[in-house]
């Protein structure tokens, strides 16, 4: 079996879906449940015994020996994180205790079961670790997309505990030869993501009839991955990365944020038309976010060529899939935006003109 940590969040939830649909393999699933963590998106797996579910820490070292003692896990694939740009900036601290300390934590729990191994299950074993293309700063408009070799040049609360992470990750390999992977991806679209987050705060907020903020100009770019084509590298990378190295994930598909705006509005006049006016207008430009990273792009030979993935989604099928699932699961979106989604609604747009 693998150990996820972080299953219950956006990706983490895809990716325990996906698994056991794709291999059948046991899954234990260590989560926090912090509001970005949420049962209801392994509802599908109810009953099924492949999938174990931990409601913990992943700073809690004694809890984390007990699992691997436990359940002696082949691999584990590390989500868990705080991950919103925007929140990190309102309040750093938690980014620092579980992107930095927990991966340290994870990372030492990871070295001690590894040493404990012997022969093949040794030889088999790797601790998987997830980031993110923000680690390598923003792009200049001409310049070339990141490569595993970019230097790390970290802009955000957000992206620096993920670069601190990351060299972690890469220091326990090197100095005690654990057999680490890690995968830099780029932005992630699809079902299950919290509403804070670009793509399904705009969907949220047009079906509401709210404003759909645009920070800036509008256009800061991103290369969009479907979440599905992610899951689907991660499982590549784990089968057949090499150890040690670094594998950029991406979906060759830079657009402008107001370009992704107006794309999931047409889509929206075409399957929820609203009798108040097509949804463009309620597009407002807002202040925008401080240290706000202008252009991310991703250069994904290296995960092509070693291990001939490729995604399978256009950004066209994958945006309409999304839209879909979301006016399919507007129950989902209604239990999510909480008490405390609307004070975070409050603290990151009310101040904004
Ligand atoms: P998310 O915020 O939706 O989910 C994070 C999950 O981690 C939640 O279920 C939460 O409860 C859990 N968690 C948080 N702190 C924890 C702790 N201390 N102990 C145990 N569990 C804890 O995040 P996501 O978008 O699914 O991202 C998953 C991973 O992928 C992160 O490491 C993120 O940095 C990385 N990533 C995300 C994107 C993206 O576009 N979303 C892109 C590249 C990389
Ligand atoms: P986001 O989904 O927060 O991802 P990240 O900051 O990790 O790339 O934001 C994607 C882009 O959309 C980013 O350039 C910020 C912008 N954005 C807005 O313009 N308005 C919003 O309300 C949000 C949440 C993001």
């Amino acid at each position: 079996m693998i150990l996820v940590t972080g299953g219950a969040g956006f990706i983490g939830a895809n990716f325990v879906l996906d698994w056991l649909a794709a291999t059948g393999e046991p899954v234990v699933n260590l989560d926090k449940l912090t509001y970005a963590g949420n049962l209801e998106n392994l509802q599908a797996l109810d009953g099924d015994g492949r999938h174990v579910f931990v409601r913990d820490d992943i700073c809690a070292r004694p809890l984390v020996d007990a699992l691997l003692a436990r359940h002696r896990p082949r691999a584990i694939v590390h989500f868990a994180a705080e991950s919103h740009v925007d929140r990190s900036i309102h309040g750093p601290d938690e980014f620092m205790r579980t992107n930095v300390e927990g991966t340290f934590t994870l990372l030492e729990a990871a070295r001690a079961y590894w040493n404990g191994l012997a022969g093949t299950d040794r030889d088999a074993f790797r601790f998987l670790h997830v980031s993110t293309d923000e680690v390598y700063g923003s792009l200049g408009p001409g310049d070339p997309p990141f490569a595993e070799t970019n230097p790390y040049q970290p802009n955000s609360p957000y992206s620096a505990s993920k670069a601190a992470a990351d060299h972690l990750v890469r220091a326990w390999h090197h100095t005690y030869g654990l057999p680490v992977l890690t995968t830099n991806c780029s932005n992630n679209y699809g079902p299950y993501q919290f509403p804070e987050k670009l793509i399904p705060l705009v969907i949220a907020n047009a079906l509401a009839g709210k404003p759909l903020p645009i920070y800036g100009d509008g256009m800061n770019v991103r290369d969009w991955l479907y979440v599905g084509d992610h899951c689907a590298a991660i499982r590549a990378v784990l089968a057949g990365g090499r150890r040690g190295e670094t594998y950029n994930i991406g979906g060759w598909n830079e657009m402008p944020n107001l370009t992704i705006v107006k794309t999931i509005c047409t889509l929206l006049d075409e399957m929820k038309p609203d009798s108040g006016g097509r949804y463009e207008r309620l597009i407002t430009f807002v202040a925008d976010r401080p240290g706000h990273d202008r252009r991310y792009a991703i250069d994904a030979r290296k995960i092509e060529r070693e291990l001939a993935w490729r995604p399978a989604e256009t950004f066209e099928t994958g945006i309409r899939k999304t839209v879909h699932w979301y006016l399919e699961h507007q129950d989902w979106v209604a239990h999510v935006q909480s008490g405390a989604y609307r004070e975070w609604v409050q603290k990151n747009y009310g101040g904004r003109e």
